[in-house]
């Protein structure tokens, strides 16, 4: 019996990373340090390639199915530009109602017509714990583009990419998280994954929207000091990466709910008078309301800059899942 190698008799240009061919991403718990370089430097060739060439076919012959459960723009349409900057193609679902999902077809019965079509399936769902789910259920890798309030793994990877960009690096900096701690899954990803940083946190927050008590818990063991308060003021000055949320309106059990809290904190030029002049404001978006439009001006505003890094990390991943990075 003769031992191959991993990557022996691979088409010119397959490289197969055990750490992430074929793998699901699930939750931003899966990956360390290491991961994270791996994935940030091959963005980083991701984006020298865009500016370069546009498109190349790295990806050729791939398909990729977007199913999408919940409303999306840039989640949806960075993994289209993804996939077909890479010379592969879509199979794009963001409107169940007309699709079997609407005749009572179950998620991982989907999830199984699909990967019988493509290569991977990004997922987006309203349930907490779906991703892992259809996961369970396919055999073809799974990406979570969001389940509910649960996680936003691959945006939080842009959210730290972006991070790196524009401050140099992630180790001793100060990342104060605002608005709607409770149902965001984007900062109960980036909470997470910022733990394998050496990082202050600051969680700022209505009473009634603070970060999970068991997320917190999870941060503290990894030795993260963490503030929460309800005060932007008293944390603002330190602050290196202001990171804003919406408040999660599809969450809430009642209209009268959500309008109690819905205008607690806006960033205008006046409120970011007190702040540094080395530092970004980041928001997953959308925004309703959260970020006066009069900031965007400001350099500190990463807001759209944090847009198109996703493209690149969301590239890095395809072709990093799919074993050709
Ligand atoms: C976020 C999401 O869907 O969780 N959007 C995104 O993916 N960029 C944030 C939000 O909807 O508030």
């Amino acid at each position: 019996m003769t031992v191959r190698r991993a990557n022996e008799h691979l088409p010119f240009g397959e490289k197969r990373d055990p750490r992430f061919f074929g793998q699901d991403i699930l939750s931003v718990k899966q990956f360390d340090r290491q991961d994270l370089e791996t994935i940030f430097a091959v963005g980083h060739e991701m984006r020298g390639m865009v500016e370069r060439v546009g498109t190349f076919d790295l990806l050729k012959g791939k398909v990729l199915t977007n199913l999408f459960y919940e409303p999306s723009t840039r989640t949806s349409s960075s993994f289209v530009a993804a996939i077909e900057r890479l010379g592969g193609s879509v199979i794009q679902i963001n409107n169940v109602t007309y699709s079997s999902v609407s005749k009572g077809e179950s998620l991982r019965d989907t999830v199984r017509t699909l990967e019988s079509y493509s290569d991977a399936i990004v997922l987006r769902h309203p349930e907490q714990g779906s991703a892992a789910e259809a996961a369970k259920a396919a055999s073809k890798p799974v990406i979570n583009a969001g389940d509910g309030p649960g996680e936003h793994p691959t945006q939080a990877l842009l959210d730290a990419y972006t991070i790196v960009e524009e401050m140099g690096n992630l180790d001793g900096l100060t990342v104060t998280m605002l608005g709607d701690l409770k149902y965001g899954r984007t900062v109960h990803s980036l909470a997470r994954l910022l733990t394998l940083f050496d990082m202050k946190v600051n969680y700022v927050s209505p009473e009634s929207l603070r970060m999970p008590t068991e997320l917190v818990a999870e941060v503290d063991d990894a030795g993260i000091p963490q503030i929460e308060t309800t005060d932007l003021e008293s944390v603002l000055p330190e602050t290196d990466v202001l990171y804003v949320t919406r408040i999660q309106k599809e969450r809430f059990g009642s209209e009268t709910e959500y309008d109690a809290v819905k205008d607690s904190y806006v960033i205008t030029n006046e409120s970011m008078s007190t702040a540094k002049d080395n530092m970004v404001v980041m928001h997953p978006l959308p925004r309703v309301g959260e970020i006066a439009e009069e900031f965007d001006a400001d350099p500190r505003a990463a807001y759209f800059r944090q847009m198109e890094y996703g493209m690149y990390v969301r590239m890095a991943l395809l072709a990093l899942v799919l074993g050709r990075a």
